[in-house]
């Protein structure tokens, strides 16, 4: 976790709300440059930021804002696209109302992403890639697509009409699983490299911590490490972890300050899950966001899932408030990214109720790892 800038969870009931809200941050955070970019286009007041705000490419590079492609707006780092507003209003002294209320005109929320693509002339939509074991609730949220890895930027009409984040059933790519039903990162490689060479644009990679059939876990260290080497040659993209069945055994990792000594053997967190499964659950922290269900290993008798984002700034991503208005207890604001909040006294008093041992008291234990 990075110390300076907490991250945020919101709970929220299941069914679809977790893969709603994580599809919509990804496809909010694509379009965001390219919304200030074309409000920088056309609003004279701010001409000057035109001509001098400076960021950083995926690949480490700088260059000023407006002399910066579509392509590389497309891949700029969530950590740069998060920072953009705040650090403008810093270098011109603007105010960040002032900005958001010209900014909103602009933003994908606005105008819509059909809008968005044509004025900057996007003829291929960006793409979410899942695994082919990606629980079904994923379809729902963005739509799907099964493409054979030969030919992977192939588009076909499929059934399902565009679902519900406009980001469209044919733009969710099944990218195939090895024969322990884990993402097959040489494919995912293959995959991503036709992305570069077709300058199409990547909005998230999920990783499934726990699949619903097989309980098998994604190679998520190696995703992280295909995204490095992939930021390399121009393209970025978010990484969600679906820990939603297998995210409560990540507490089990964590020391239990509770414990004295005198359990049970069977307390070993080994006993429960192996060594690929602990390295994996491992690198959660260094996931963009995390999804967690209490109410599946973690027996909380009421549906409660979680959506844990390692930068608390990306659910602004999701809301219509400005970061810099409203109200000042942080709590309050619940309501706006996720849609309620009544859930978190459940998922903090089962394991208490349960006299659970393990140590899953908040979707927090995943920055502890
Ligand atoms: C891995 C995974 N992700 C997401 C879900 C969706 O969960 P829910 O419908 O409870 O939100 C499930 C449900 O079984 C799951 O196993």
């Amino acid at each position: 976790m990075c110390p300076a800038i907490p991250g945020s969870v919101s709970i929220f009931t299941p069914y679809l709300q977790s893969p709603w809200a994580h599809s919509r941050t990804a496809r909010n955070l694509k379009f965001h440059p390219l919304a200030l970019r074309r409000a920088i286009d056309n609003e004279p007041s701010l001409a000057r930021v035109a001509a001098h705000f400076r960021i950083s490419l995926c690949t480490g590079k700088e260059k000023v804002f407006a002399e910066c492609d579509t392509w590389e707006l497309l891949n700029l780092t969530p950590d740069e696209v998060v920072s953009l507003t705040t650090r403008i209003c810093e270098t011109f002294g603007l105010s960040m109302p002032a900005l958001q209320a010209i900014l909103n005109n602009y933003l994908v929320q606005t105008t819509g992403k059909n809008d968005l693509e044509k004025y900057f002339g996007i003829e291929q939509p960006p793409q979410y890639l899942c695994p082919r074991t990606t629980h079904y609730s994923w379809s729902k949220g963005t739509g799907e697509l099964c493409i054979p890895v030969s030919r992977p930027l192939e588009t076909k009409v499929h059934p399902v009409s565009e679902a519900i984040t406009g980001i469209g059933s044919k733009n969710m790519i099944r990218v195939p699983v090895d024969e322990q039903a884990r993402i097959d990162c040489q494919a995912l490689d293959t995959l991503l490299a036709e992305y570069v060479k077709h300058r199409r644009a990547v909005y998230a990679i999920v990783v499934i911590m726990g699949t619903t059939e097989h309980g098998s876990v994604d190679p998520l260290s190696k995703i992280l490490a295909l995204r490095q080497k992939y930021q390399q040659h121009g393209l970025s993209f978010l990484i969600h972890a679906d820990a939603a069945w297998g995210g409560y055994f990540a507490s089990m990792l964590v020391p239990n300050p509770d414990l004295t000594g005198s359990e049970s053997h069977l307390d070993d967190p080994t006993l429960f899950v192996n060594a690929h499964t602990i390295n994996e659950l491992r690198h959660l922290r260094h996931a963009d966001s995390v999804t967690l269900d209490p109410h599946k290993s973690g027996y909380t008798p009421f549906p409660a899932g979680a959506l844990c984002y390692q930068d608390g700034r990306l659910r602004y991503m999701v809301t219509w408030n400005s970061p810099v208005i409203g109200f000042e207890d942080e709590s309050l604001k619940m309501g706006v990214y996720g849609i309620e909040g009544r859930y978190v006294p459940v998922v903090y008093d089962t394991p208490r109720l349960l006299s659970a041992d393990v140590s899953f008291s908040s979707a927090n234990q995943v920055q502890h790892l």
